[in-house]
């Protein structure tokens, strides 16, 4: 029997960015806290909690915290705002923000400066996108569908400044580009979508079509795992979700030829690891 992973699976670049960010400022000895929680993986986030990291959950936990030590800005970034904040807080703030969400921090503050009216594709309330917002100086508008692309109406001639979220549908951004080329809102169309998501979606749905078992490993609240989780199903009937190890009843008939393994992009390397050896060696 054999057991092959994804391949693409696990953290991405920025995710990954981040943690080992973390992982330094721990080696320092300083006081650490996260701006929300690193990662949407409850046992990264409770082991780093082991090794002294406190998570700041908003604005009102900055303005209680003594204001020594250093807080790290997750990969999702944070409004400009809560950025001066923390600073103002005289906490020494790293930024570990991914470089493909700083783009688009950029993106829309030249925009803003050049008189334009920022549009995101984007889920409203994520924090990426909250983040996002709050580098626009000028007005902002999030829209998720296109019917909200159809509805919107620039201010008063404005030139428009389309960006995406980075996790954002392809197709539907594709849509909504057409549907603002229509009505002449295309002054700066910038695909801002990073294909990790993309990436890690394609290579598990090529696995699940030729495994007779898939294990998706990712948190509940993780909604890129959850993702995973509905391809490979599709793909394949016997499709497990699990959180850790604890979590696998796996029950493999005689004729199981392949078993897949697929990570959300939140879901650390040593959980992979233990769930392949584990697969391995007992099957
Ligand atoms: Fe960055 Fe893409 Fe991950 S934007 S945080 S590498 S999903």
């Amino acid at each position: 029997m054999e057991v092959k992973l994804a391949e693409y699976a696990g953290f991405c670049f920025g995710v990954k960015r981040a943690i080992d960010t973390v992982h330094a400022q721990i080696d320092t000895g300083k006081k650490i806290y996260t701006y929300g929680p690193i990662v949407h993986n409850e046992e990264v986030v409770r082991e780093l909690e082991q090794k002294g990291v406190q998570v700041i959950e908003g604005e009102e936990d900055l303005a209680a915290c003594d204001g020594t030590g250093t807080i790290i800005i997750r990969a999702h970034g944070v409004p400009k705002a809560t950025q001066e904040a923390m600073e103002q807080r005289g906490l020494e703030c790293i930024d570990a923000t991914c470089p493909f969400v700083k783009r688009i921090h950029k993106i829309v503050a030249q925009a803003g400066e050049d008189g334009m009216e920022v549009v995101i594709a984007g889920n409203a309330g994520h924090p990426e996108v909250e983040g996002i917002k709050g580098w626009c100086s000028g007005p902002v508008t999030v829209i998720e569908t296109e019917e909200e692309a159809q509805n919107f109406i620039a201010r008063d001639g404005q030139k428009v400044c389309l960006v995406s979220q980075t996790t954002f549908n392809y197709n539907k951004f594709q849509s909504i580009v057409e549907i603002f080329q229509k009505k002449g809102y295309n002054d700066n169309v910038v695909n801002t979508i990073c294909n990790a998501t993309e990436e890690r979606q394609h290579s598990a749905r090529v696995l699940a079509a030729e495994a007779d078992v898939m294990i998706v490993i990712g948190s509940k609240n993780s909604s890129n795992s959850r993702k995973l989780y509905e391809i490979c199903s599709a793909e394949c009937a016997r499709t497990y979700f699990i959180q850790t190890l604890d979590d696998l009843r796996l029950e493999l008939p005689k004729a199981v030829r392949l078993v897949g393994i697929t990570a959300g992009a939140s879901t650390p390397n040593n959980l992979i690891e233990e769930v392949q050896n584990y697969v391995r060696i007992n099957f």
